[in-house]
């Protein structure tokens, strides 16, 4: 990490923000004359402590600061020390207001997409809440993130920047893509190599989402292209690494609380980083992979491989690359309070244990 960048904590940079936009989200934006549509909506904006860790509004809401400091700066290049503290960062009263709600539409679109996922997944947990179709039931709970995508499209467009509409919708069609690819495989695409097909599909179900609402945080300030360029490699390494970090945790937590029935990915008959590393020296597991574990003894038989070999340990090597990426673009903004907080995020990204 650069120097300083250690002491900016992006949590606390960014919290007054991110409670205003639970609340808009809340009071605002769900509006709807319907209540049990109104309650299922909400479910995950009851206040700004439930809901997960705001990863995606956070990027958003720093990196308007960082770019907006880094054009304010460009004429003399400062330290971050002689910028606002960062404590007193986020009384500034000028993050526009477009900005705002670009941070909510992101938020919106990630919480529908989990909606979603937890009745495809039949997942009874999420955000340490009982998940949203438990309560309410399958039909309520697509049907509440259908409404989630209406309202943030709503919004989207009452922001008025074609370029941002365009961005932030091809972001729903990559979910939709990366989940599919999930499901089904790729298309006929015999050629690529399994891990080249993974990576894809991470980009689509969670990096694009990240790269492209960073990208129109570049549109909405009407910044350069190399600006938009930064801003779009910021978030697609961010998102990369996060993924990576993601599946190997899945195996870890079964190393750390042995005996649980963990390794949500393998049972479900995903290949992920961990064992599609492993299987380059292990070819045993290849056909394992091909019938998704679905074979006598597979399921056990993977595990004890991918512990022998070096796949979560290269898969967490390659999240660090990612994350390595993501920082570099960040360095060609001028330092300040967000810019670092940002560096510090994407630094947490890939030391994050849950
Ligand atoms: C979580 O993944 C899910 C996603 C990142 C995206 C899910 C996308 C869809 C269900 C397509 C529908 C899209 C829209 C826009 C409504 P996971 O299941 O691997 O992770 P988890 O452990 O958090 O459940
Ligand atoms: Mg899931
Ligand atoms: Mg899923």
């Amino acid at each position: 990490l650069p120097p300083g960048v250690e002491t900016i904590d992006p949590i606390a940079i960014s919290s007054k923000e991110i409670v205003k936009l639970v609340e808009s989200i809340r009071d605002d934006m769900l509006n709807t004359e319907h209540p049990v549509l109104q309650k299922a909506a909400t479910y995950f904006f009851q206040s700004a402590a439930d809901g997960g860790k705001k990863v995606r509004p956070m990027l958003v809401l720093l990196l308007s600061r960082a770019l907006s400091d880094h054009i304010a700066t460009a004429h003399q290049p400062v330290t971050s020390s002689s910028l606002l503290p960062p404590a007193l960062e986020w009384q500034r009263p000028e993050l526009p207001d477009l900005n705002r709600r670009l941070a909510e539409v992101t938020e919106i679109f990630h919480t529908a997409s989990l909606l979603h996922d937890d009745v495809l997944d039949d997942a009874d947990q999420r955000r340490n809440l009982p998940a949203l179709h438990t309560q309410f039931g399958a039909k309520i709970a697509v049907l509440a993130g259908d409404f989630l995508l209406a309202k943030a499209c709503v919004t989207l467009a009452k922001m008025g920047d074609l370029r941002t509409v365009q961005a932030m919708s091809t972001v729903l069609e990559h979910l939709v893509l990366g989940e599919v690819m999930q499901i089904r495989g790729p298309k006929a695409d015999g050629q690529k190599s399994r891990l080249r097909v993974y990576l894809k599909k991470n980009f689509y179900k969670t990096a694009s989402l990240m790269a492209l609402s960073c990208k129109s945080v570049g549109f909405l300030g009407e910044y350069p292209d190399e600006l938009i360029d930064v801003a779009y490699r910021f978030g697609k390494h961010a998102g990369m690494a996060f993924q990576l970090v993601d599946d190997a945790l899945d195996y870890e937590g079964t190393a750390q609380h042995l005996g649980k029935p963990s390794m949500a990915d393998l049972r479900s008959g995903l290949a992920t980083a961990p064992v599609l590393f492993a299987a380059q020296e292990h070819t045993e597991l290849i056909p394992m992979i091909d019938r998704k574990f679905k074979g006598n003894g597979d399921v056990e038989r993977a595990i004890e491989i991918v512990f022998r070999s070096d796949g979560i340990e290269r898969t967490k090597e390659l999240a660090i690359l990612h994350a390595e990426r993501a920082m570099d673009a960040l360095l060609e903004l001028n330092p300040s309070p967000s810019r670092d907080a940002l560096i510090q995020l994407a630094y947490r990204v890939v030391a994050r244990t849950r």
